[in-house]
């Protein structure tokens, strides 16, 4: 079966108090909407529709980021649900198949519910996602009679008889394309919004003599984002499903209430996790791997037996290959370390090759920056860099190269070569103690002179 997803994303969100449109605040990382969006990724749908609204150029170029190929429809005035799904009628004028509606402000459906409504169309022309709410506050209601869904009225125009019902509306919806927007032409607004709303197709489609039913999840799954506080409850619950993702997967994270997840995080399995590690975005660490307290990762690949912190900082475009130590206070950024390379203690290591089995010893930078322009330092293999070495690029260390500690290195080290690049070392004899029998005198007198 073919399926479009029309995902509704044109609302303000007055509640969030914000300058940026509600979809696009973030949960673990990434856009709300791109939450709903990957969900419905896992249904391979032919189209994937955004309906765009509020602040649409900025909506627009974060779908373009999660989705190259979906379609973003302007919504231009917000008149109502129904009216959001129309916008996508154009772009699927020839379309046949089904259409799955959507929330961009929806984040934790699971696949397999939309799934189960795929599953439902079998027996129903229209298939609604209801739960049952524990307090159904202003939730529209779903008047069902049997297996039958025979209406759905919102709260503002529900009886009070019908305010009592808790089979709630969740708003997603799943129906042929071709009846969908039939229905919706049919749709008015005369209610007490003043709105065109999609639950009215629930009552067009019985009026024809359709089929319609609902098919029920938990309502954990329809938590909507409304306000700040909302969306840091709503960051907690995915950070407690991922963790009992990955430690399903064979993970160990030896404190996971402590570990920071992003939507798109990749860890392998066999792979420890110590406590109070975030992972930012586009963060992937093969099996096998370990990473200490209180490290911070993102934009990096940790590859397999690597071993990662306490207190590393991984930056954007961090590549550590198999078997990599990267220790303490160490900072990475744009850099590849390669097999068995380690920089164990205080280093910065920016736009970068490490050879392999190369040390970097502590305190080593790359001085990668002139004020104007970033530049590379490449290392070779087997070298070894000694303790506070600053690296002065551009600029090349050879293969079994060695600098001696302290060194500023402005030219290229060849291969093998030791580079030693410091003021020689004088010795006094017996320079210390009179010095400090001089100063000792100093403070005598002045002390006196203070009493
Ligand atoms: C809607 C349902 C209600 C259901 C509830 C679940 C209708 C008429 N009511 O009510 O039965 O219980 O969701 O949360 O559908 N949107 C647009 N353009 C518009 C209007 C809305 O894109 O013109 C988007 C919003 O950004 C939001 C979604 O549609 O993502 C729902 O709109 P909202 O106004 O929150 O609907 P509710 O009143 O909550
Ligand atoms: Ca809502």
């Amino acid at each position: 079966m073919s399926t479009a997803l029309i995902i509704l994303a044109a609302g303000k969100g007055t509640r969030m108090s914000s300058d940026l449109p509600k979809v696009l605040h973030p949960i673990a990382q990434a856009p709300m909407l791109a939450h709903a969006m990957m969900t419905g990724r896992a249904l391979e749908p032919d189209h994937t529709i955004v309906v765009a609204g509020h602040e649409a150029e900025a909506v627009r170029s974060a779908v373009e980021d999660i989705d190259e190929h979906a379609t973003v429809v302007l919504q231009t005035e917000q008149l109502g649900t129904a009216h959001a799904v129309d916008q996508a009628r154009a772009v699927l004028k020839d379309y046949d198949g089904d259409v799955v509606v959507l929330y961009g402000d929806t984040p934790f459906l699971q696949a397999d519910t939309i799934e189960r409504m795929i599953a439902a169309r079998t027996s129903a022309d229209l298939v609604i996602l209801g739960f049952e709410a524990a307090d159904p506050a202003r939730y529209g209601r779903l008047l069902m009679d049997g297996d039958s869904l025979e209406r759905i009225v919102e709260f503002k125009d529900a009886s009070d008889e019908e305010r009592e019902i808790t089979f709630c509306n969740s708003g997603l919806l799943a129906c042929d394309a071709k009846l969908l927007f039939d229905l919706i032409s049919k749709v008015g607004n005369a209610n007490a919004s003043s709105e065109y709303y999609l639950t009215d197709v629930v009552e067009l489609a019985r009026a024809e003599g359709r089929r319609v039913t609902a098919v029920a999840c938990d309502e954990s799954e329809t938590l909507g984002v409304n306000s700040r506080a909302d969306l840091a409850r709503a960051d907690a619950v995915f950070q407690s499903r991922a963790r009992a993702e990955l430690l399903e997967l064979g993970v160990t994270l030896m404190a996971p209430e402590t570990v920071y997840l992003s939507l798109d995080t990749i860890i392998g399995r066999d792979t420890v996790i110590e406590p109070n590690v975030v992972f930012g975005p586009g963060v992937t660490v093969e099996s096998g791997a370990l990473i200490r307290a209180f490290s911070h990762l993102e934009g990096c690949h940790v590859s397999r037996g690597a071993k990662v912190g306490p207190y590393a900082r991984l930056r954007l475009g961090a590549e550590l290959a198999e078997n990599t130590h990267v220790g303490n206070f160490v900072e990475i950024k744009n850099a590849e370390i390669a097999e068995g390379a380690k920089v164990n203690h205080l280093s910065y290591v920016g736009d970068a090759s490490v050879g392999k089995k190369t040390n970097i010893g502590a305190g080593t930078i790359t001085c990668n920056y002139d004020g104007i322009m970033k530049h590379h330092t490449e290392i070779g293999a087997n070298a070894f860099i000694g303790s506070n070495t600053l690296l002065v690029a551009p600029v090349k260390v050879g293969d079994d190269a060695m600098t001696a500690s302290g060194a500023v290195i402005t030219k290229d080290v060849e291969d093998g070569a030791l580079a030693i690049a410091r003021a020689p070392q004088v010795s006094k004899p017996g320079r210390a103690r009179k010095l400090m029998d001089l100063l000792r005198a100093k403070k005598k007198k002045r002390d006196e002179d203070a009493s």
